[in-house]
C-alpha cells in the first residue's frame, strides 16, 4: 500500500466547487454545524475569511487529488496565536490525512508564523476529531456547556489549545 502523503498548496477560487460538496455532506453538516448551504453561501464564506487574512490551505493527496482544506483563522501576532479548522471530501476521511494535513498546518504556524498557540473547537459528540486532537498533543483546555444545537439537542463545545514548546517535545 503506498504512503499516505499530502502537500498544502493554496486554496483557490476553483477549489470552492468542492468545499461546496463538502459542506453539504450529512456528516459535516452534523459536526461543523451548518444547514445545507448554496454554492454562493459557501463562497461568501471563503471571501470573508481572505478579508480576515485567514491562511487557507487545500490538501492535494499524493495521486494529487484534492481532499480537503485545512486553514489558521483569527490569526493574532500580537499573541502568537491563531485558530485552526479543518474539513475533508466524505471519501477521503479515516485513512489518516486528517492527522498528516494538521500537522503540517500547525508546522506551518509554529515554524513559518512564529506562532506560540494554536487553539481549536469542537463540539463534544464529535469523538473522531477529538481522538484525532488529543492524538496530536491539544490539550481540553475548558468546556463551552451546551454550546451547539443539533438535531433539537444542545451540546457541550470543547476548547482545545497546543502550544509550540508541547509541540516541539513530540517532535
Ligand atoms: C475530523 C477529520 C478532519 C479527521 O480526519 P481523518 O483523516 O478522518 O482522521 P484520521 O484518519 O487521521 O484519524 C485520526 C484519529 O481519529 C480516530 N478515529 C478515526 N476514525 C474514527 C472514528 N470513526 N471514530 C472515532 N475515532 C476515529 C483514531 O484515533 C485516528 O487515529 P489512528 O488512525 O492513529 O488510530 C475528518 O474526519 C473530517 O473532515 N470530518 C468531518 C468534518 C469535521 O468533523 N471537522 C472537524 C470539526 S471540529
Amino acid at each position: 500500500m503506498k504512503k499516505k502523503q499530502i502537500t498544502l498548496r493554496p486554496f483557490e477560487t476553483s477549489d470552492i466547487k468542492e468545499l461546496h460538496r463538502w459542506s453539504n455532506d450529512p456528516v459535516s453538516i452534523l459536526m461543523v454545524g451548518r444547514i445545507p448551504q448554496t454554492f454562493e453561501q459557501i463562497a461568501g464564506q471563503v471571501e470573508k475569511k481572505r478579508r480576515n487574512a485567514d491562511m487557507l490551505c487545500a490538501v492535494v493527496n499524493e495521486d494529487h487529488q484534492l481532499i480537503g482544506w485545512v486553514f489558521l483563522k483569527d490569526i493574532e501576532y500580537e499573541h502568537g496565536r491563531a485558530g485552526i479548522g479543518i474539513l475533508l471530501a466524505p471519501e477521503a476521511r479515516g485513512q489518516g490525512y486528517g492527522r498528516i494535513a494538521m500537522e503540517a498546518m500547525i508546522e506551518l504556524g509554529f515554524n513559518q508564523l512564529r506562532l506560540h498557540k494554536i487553539y481549536l473547537t469542537t463540539r463534544s459528540m464529535n469523538e473522531h476529531a477529538i481522538a484525532l486532537y488529543k492524538k496530536i498533543g491539544f490539550i481540553v483546555e475548558g468546556v463551552l456547556r451546551k454550546h451547539a444545537y443539533v438535531n433539537g439537542e444542545y451540546y457541550d463545545t470543547y476548547f482545545m489549545g497546543l502550544l509550540e514548546s508541547e509541540w516541539r517535545q513530540m517532535q
